[in-house]
């Protein structure tokens, strides 16, 4: 077996890595290094092998291309198909971490779907990029780079599945697309970045908080349907009313500030709550918790937490997907780092 030590004294071996890949800009391609506009999910998963094996990381890697699309068109029917190779994957001695590649605008939300739905026991990686790989300081070879390092490190396990971007490591939970153009695209939130990796080093900042823990959740390809309710000025209880009307299970509402909405609304919200839909709190604010408040208790309402409005609504589905509508257990959830 070949050992690379590297200067921070860890170890990579010849770890075995299986690739999921689903496209987005780390295989886009805009036909010149200057263009502006591009294509993601042009770029095959074997060419991406080849472009790695050529950097000479020590790792044994192998592709599966699961689709080659942008992420916007991510959802439950791949997910699953994603969510059954990574689970086998788990069980499998052979295999020593999982890299996923996706597009970077929806990733927050199938690191958080998998971190909820997978052990802990082995490293999960979401790796993207913002920059197509034929443009000038293209991202994606890098980041692809540093996910492999990271994933061929037992000690990502124990974390929670994982997204490497621009040379941080950050847990799905905190992870957030923070920004529509360049590399650093991506903050953590409540907690920064977990960690720092270069094709050449490997830094963790603390040690991994989630060692040997069972999936928190069963993963359903068919949730029930959770609305988003985006709060803006002068908005009408209608939305409400609509949201019900189009079948909505639960409902998260993206709230002004601290999670708030009118009266209007906040009555509209209740009523829901009284007919058996769970009601999530979150802001439509791009960073700060929003925590529970004493009209919680009255309306029956929860209080995302540290969670965005996606990610909220993803854990309102499992919830709802797995039976539990008890408001304290949901609050729980929401609560759990
Ligand atoms: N539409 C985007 C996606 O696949 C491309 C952007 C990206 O990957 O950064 O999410």
């Amino acid at each position: 077996m070949k050992i690379v030590p590297d200067r921070y004294g860890k170890c990579m071996t010849d770890t075995h890595i299986e690739v999921f890949a689903t496209g987005g800009t780390i295989a886009g391609m805009a036909g010149s290094a200057t263009r502006r506009d591009y294509r993601p999910g042009q770029i095959g998963i074997d060419d991406l092998l080849a472009g790695m094996a050529a950097l000479g990381l020590p790792a044994k890697l192998v592709g599966h291309q699961f689709a080659n699309i942008g992420s916007e068109d991510i959802g439950p029917e791949l997910w699953r198909k994603l969510h059954e190779a990574a689970a086998q994957r788990m069980g499998d001695s052979a295999c020593q971490g999982i890299i996923i590649t996706h597009g970077t605008d929806t990733a927050e939300e199938t690191a958080f779907l998998f971190d909820q739905t997978l052990p802990t026991t082995k490293p999960v990686v979401l790796v993207g990029a913002m920059r197509p790989a034929d443009a000038v300081g293209s991202d994606g070879m890098r980041n692809f780079a540093n996910a492999v390092r990271v994933a061929s490190d037992p000690e990502a396990a124990g974390r929670g599945v994982l997204l490497v971007m621009s040379d941080h490591i950050f847990a799905a939970r905190d992870a957030r697309k923070a920004r529509t153009e360049g590399a650093n695209a991506f903050r953590g939130f409540p907690r920064g970045p977990v960690g720092h990796v270069t094709p050449a080093s490997l830094e963790w900042f603390g040690p991994p908080w989630r060692v040997d823990e069972p999936a928190r959740f069963e993963f359903h390809e068919n949730m029930p349907k959770v609305s988003i309710l985006y709060a803006y000025a002068g908005m009408s209880a209608e939305n409400v009313v609509q949201a019900l009307e189009g079948g909505a299970k639960g409902l998260v509402l993206a709230g002004f500030g601290h999670g708030n909405a009118s009266g209007g609304i906040r009555a509209a919200l209740a009523d829901a709550v009284a007919a058996g839909v769970p009601v999530v709190r979150a802001s439509r604010v791009d960073e700060g918790l929003v925590d529970r408040e004493p009209d919680d208790d009255a309306h029956g309402f929860i209080a995302a937490r540290a969670l965005g409005p996606p990610k909220a609504r993803i854990l309102l589905q499992l919830l709802l997907a797995n039976g539990i509508n008890d408001p304290v257990r949901a609050q729980q959830a929401f609560d759990r780092r």
